[in-house]
């Protein structure tokens, strides 16, 4: 039987899937690699961690697999978006990629939007926001221009990682959406934008569609994994659009929540139609000419993550969000914002942070833990609020990521959204969504769709607890009160934040 391999480029670690024709996992490997914060809102990554890290992994896979380097057809890629990695005219690294979660460019955000004023929505259908990659470009034009008069050509994560392994560069259109420089309806490089910026469009590569083909593997790359060079090496997509392929999310009407290190909550969209007037993103989808809406909560499994890090690094991760289903819906007064690194939906702040609210004596660390899992989700209950108010349906989502693992956080969700929340079988984010685009890109299916009816199950659902619902609906409201409550106080800390 032929196989493909999907390739997940995340903030912590790259995941490389196996999977066969029939939609199963066969084989998985995993790498972690470093993040680089130099200052506070800054996050960098060395992409020669991305090759390296993805090289080992592959090879794990290959010989853990016991499947023939010549039945793996094809490969594809799932990236983390929006991450700038500039090279020179020798296709060499200048500088450390500037990550999505790196909030250093509010100067810059501002100065694009008073460039391009209405323009701007018109345009690219996003507004100016830190994580977004033009801004990223300005900040090197403005504070590296040394790096910036090197630089022959920008590619985003995945773009960069697949160049290596290829040695072709291009893009594709789900992250280049992300840029803030595409023409999000004519799929084509805004020179409206780029002139206004000051920005060379020759920095800009080639564009193609998620599922094409754009090469072969390297032989060098070919003997360090095990693969063959003639595996097929197909686009790949931005990870919230593989999550959404992975998930099966390519019809009107569906909608997904991912908790990965940011929490997204996503919105197929069939057309340009929609307007939400830049409250959430609206991006190209993997799928050609589809399109998504989505909001996103920066610091969602990152939170949890970090507290346990920080309060609990003893404890099994697993462990520690159980002890969490020992507290009641509430967290007995609890609250916690999830804004450790700053947000974007709905509140795009690159100063705002984190708070507890209503710390008592009788707290444990298990309320902790549960104020934390319920913070996460009331952000992005927050854009499920954007959805509703501009007239759309959300009674059904698609959960995938760290927050479909426990059937705790399922529930959380399921009364919280007031929705029913589906659990996957087999559930595997945006790695399965690569690969499903190697697949179709194979031509194994005649759409995404008919891969997605063949390789997506859903295993369980969760229904809202009409009593959690009515709790969670009066604790959402002072939820929403903390932003305005503390964004003065938060303004005030900026001096005392490391610089
Ligand atoms: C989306 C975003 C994050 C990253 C995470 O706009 O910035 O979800 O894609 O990898």
């Amino acid at each position: 039987m032929k196989h493909v391999i999907g390739v997940d480029l995340g903030t912590s670690s790259v995941k490389v899937l196996l999977v066969d024709q029939t939609g199963r996992v066969r084989a998985e490997a995993s790498e972690d690699y470093p993040l680089i914060h130099l200052k506070a809102g800054y996050s960098e990554q060395n992409p020669e961690d991305w090759v390296q890290k993805t090289v080992l992994a592959l090879k794990k896979l290959v010989a853990s697999s016991g499947v023939s380097p010549d039945d793996i057809e094809g490969i594809s890629f799932s990236g983390q978006m929006h991450g700038l990695v500039l090279l020179d005219e020798n296709r060499n690294v200048i500088r450390n990629a500037i990550l999505w979660n790196d909030v250093r460019t509010t100067a810059q955000c501002r100065q694009i939007t008073e460039a391009l004023g209405e323009r701007l929505l018109a345009v690219t259908r996003n507004p100016a926001l830190e994580g977004f990659t033009l801004p990223k470009i300005l900040w090197v034009k403005q504070h590296e221009p040394e790096n910036y008069a090197r630089a022959s050509v920008f590619l985003l994560p995945k773009d960069y990682l697949r160049y290596r392994l290829t040695g072709q560069i291009h893009m594709e259109y789900s992250d280049a959406a992300g840029t803030l420089l595409l023409e999000v309806g004519a799929k084509r490089w805004s020179r409206e934008v780029c002139e206004k910026l000051g920005v060379d469009i020759g920095l800009c590569p080639p564009l193609v569609e998620s599922h094409a083909q754009v090469g072969t593997l390297l032989p060098k790359i070919a003997r360090e994994t095990g693969l063959s060079p003639n595996t097929k090496v197909f686009a790949g997509g931005a990870d919230n659009a593989c999550g959404a392929i992975g998930s099966g999310i390519l019809r009107e009407g569906e909608g997904m929540c991912s908790i990965g290190t940011s929490g997204v909550i996503l919105s197929y969209e069939n057309s340009l139609e929609a307007d939400y007037k830049g409250k959430v993103h609206f991006f190209n989808h993997g799928k050609e000419n589809a399109f998504y809406s989505m909001g996103v909560t920066l610091a969602a499994g990152y939170s949890l993550s970090w507290f346990r890090q920080t309060f609990a690094a003893d404890q099994r991760f697993e462990d520690m969000v159980a002890g969490a289903a020992e507290v009641k819906p509430g967290a007995d007064g609890l609250l916690f914002t999830p804004y450790l690194v700053g947000e974007r939906t709905p509140h795009a702040d690159a100063n705002i942070r984190a708070s507890f609210i209503g710390m008592d004596g009788a707290h444990t660390k298990k309320h902790f833990v549960r104020a934390v899992m319920e913070g996460i989700t009331f952000s992005l209950q927050e854009s499920i609020e954007i959805f509703r108010q501009a007239g759309k349906t959300v009674d059904t989502i698609i959960s995938i990521g760290g927050g479909a693992k426990s059937p705790l956080w399922l529930q959380m969700q399921a009364d919280i959204f007031n929705a029913e929340v589906v659990q996957l079988e087999n559930e595997q984010g945006p790695g399965m969504g690569a690969a499903m685009l190697a697949a179709y890109g194979c031509g194994w299916f005649a759409s995404l769709e008919e891969c997605a009816d063949a390789f997506i199950k859903r295993a369980s659902t969760y229904s809202p607890n009409p009593e959690n619902v009515k709790r969670y609906e009066e604790l959402f409201q002072v939820y929403k009160s903390v932003y305005a409550q503390t964004k003065p106080l938060n303004d005030r800390l900026v001096p005392f934040r490391p610089a």
